[in-house]
């Protein structure tokens, strides 16, 4: 038996990289409650600091060891302070983490981290399988506390794609949809502790294919219909989507379901058939800018944004002109662009790199071009009338912060305002990274 007489102990989580780790820390914060854990924003006052890691780059990765350095003196000063690896580092480093930091207790993957609570209660260890069984079924349940509005639901984990560059198929290992049922479940639990904006998150999220509630199977966009059923939810969103797992039933969904909101991230990657053939994407330029036409006939407001790697191997002056090419045909929101970084263990890691100073300034290039296409975005919202969720008061003083149906963060003077409120805003202002409004009339 677990004793919860004494005072409670403090854990302190540290996330990296995707939303999926943030949603996992979340759910590991909830295991170690059912442990007397509760959570503190204050590392030097924690009995167990929990690093909740990033693989995808090796920036990402190098993180971990420089937080771990600097957690050394605060365990010299504490023995007892427990430090604990958890997400796609500890699956694909398992115990070389402790071989290089022996100040580490355990170490644990993103498909076992039900087991934290008894890993603790051992004392520590390392445990980076992948169980047969579902760890969601396997964590103690969440009390029934309160919820921001917005939250995220894994509904999909892992990856068979196998895009050369990337370890998520390693890390996360391969792609398991979970019930609907469980699903739908998970979501109602939510609405009830006061969310109303779930966004469902998976690898390959739109390639979900799971059992349905009655037998049989659902795909995406029926899982996406059945959860917009659910009273007193009112927006739905989900990431991260393969341009290749984009279903007919999920472009419709875009067109009849209001619920669902207009923004949708379709990482491409490249602009460039020759490289995305290296990447082994499996789709070509043309057949992602007929998709993105199909989508837009659905849903022609919608925000698209997208995910970029530069400076992949074997990448020319063409190649690189022909990714800038495709983003001017597009037009996104907003997108993310990265330079290409070799990962252990991937089919690309042993390509030849291209010249570093040159994948630089291509970087920037693109930057720069995504960064104009978000500023006219943007501004294009300013005079329109839009949905806001406010998700935290703001600065200053009578403000509220929340997201539009597209995903801007909108600040707007509401004193009488709460969060979690679903408000109409007109949108008067646009600053670098978030939008104005001014509050309507209900
Ligand atoms: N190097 C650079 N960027 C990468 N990504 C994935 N793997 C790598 C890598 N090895 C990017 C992709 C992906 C996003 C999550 O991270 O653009 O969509
Ligand atoms: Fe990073 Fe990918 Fe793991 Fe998310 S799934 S934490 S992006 S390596």
């Amino acid at each position: 038996m677990t004793d919860h007489s004494a005072a409670p102990k403090k854990l302190f989580i540290k996330t990296y990289g995707c939303q999926m780790n943030v949603y996992d820390s979340q759910r590991m914060a909830e295991a170690m409650g059912s442990e007397g854990y509760v959570l503190t924003e204050n590392q030097a006052e924690a009995d167990m600091v929990l690093l909740n890691t990033c693989h995808i780059r090796e920036k990402a990765a190098e993180k971990l060891y420089s937080d771990l350095g600097r957690l050394k003196p605060l365990k010299a000063e504490r023995p007892d302070l427990k430090i604990g690896v958890a997400g796609c580092v500890a699956q694909a480093e398992g115990e070389e983490i402790q071989r290089r930091m022996p100040l580490v207790d355990l170490v644990v993957g993103p498909q076992a981290y039900h087991r934290l609570p008894a890993m603790v209660r051992a004392g520590g260890g390392v445990d980076t399988e992948f169980p047969t069984e579902d760890k969601f079924e396997h964590l103690p349940k969440a009390a029934a506390t309160r919820r921001a509005p917005a939250a995220f639901l894994t509904v999909q984990e892992g990856c068979d794609k196998f895009c050369a560059f990337c370890v998520v198929p390693y890390t996360r290992g391969a792609e398991v949809s979970r019930p609907a049922s469980r699903i739908l479940s998970e979501a109602r639990d939510l609405v009830s502790r006061g969310v109303r904006e779930i966004t469902l998150l998976g690898q390959n999220v739109n390639g979900w294919h799971g059992e349905a509630p009655q037998g049989g199977e659902w795909g995406f966009g029926r899982l996406i219909r059945a959860i917009a059923e659910i009273d007193g939810l009112d927006r739905i969103r989900y990431t991260t989507s393969h341009p290749n797992d984009m279903a007919d039933d999920l472009i419709d969904a875009h067109r009849d379901e209001p619920k669902l909101m207009p923004y949708l991230h379709l990482p491409v990657q490249s602009g460039s058939n020759r490289i995305l053939k290296a990447m082994n994407r499996k789709h070509t330029v043309a057949e992602y800018l007929r998709l993105i036409e199909r989508i837009r006939e659905a849903r022609p407001d919608i925000l698209l944004t997208s995910d970029f790697i530069v400076g992949f191997p074997g990448e020319t002056d063409q190649d690189h002109a022909d990714t800038l090419d495709l983003v001017r045909r597009v037009g996104f929101g907003t997108a993310f662009s990265f330079k290409y970084s070799p990962r252990p263990g991937t089919p690309a890691y042993d390509r030849p790199l291209i010249d570093d100073a040159v994948a630089d300034a291509r970087l920037q290039e693109l930057q720069a071009l995504l960064s104009a296409q978000q500023k006219a975005a943007q501004e294009s919202m300013v005079g329109r009338e839009l949905s806001v969720l406010f998700e935290k008061p703001g600065r200053l003083e009578g403000q509220m912060v929340g997201k539009s149906d597209y995903l801007h963060a909108v600040f707007v003077a509401a004193p009488q305002a709460r969060v979690g409120d679903l408000v109409r805003v007109r949108i008067t202002h646009s600053a670098p990274n978030s939008l104005a409004g001014e509050l309507l009339a209900a």
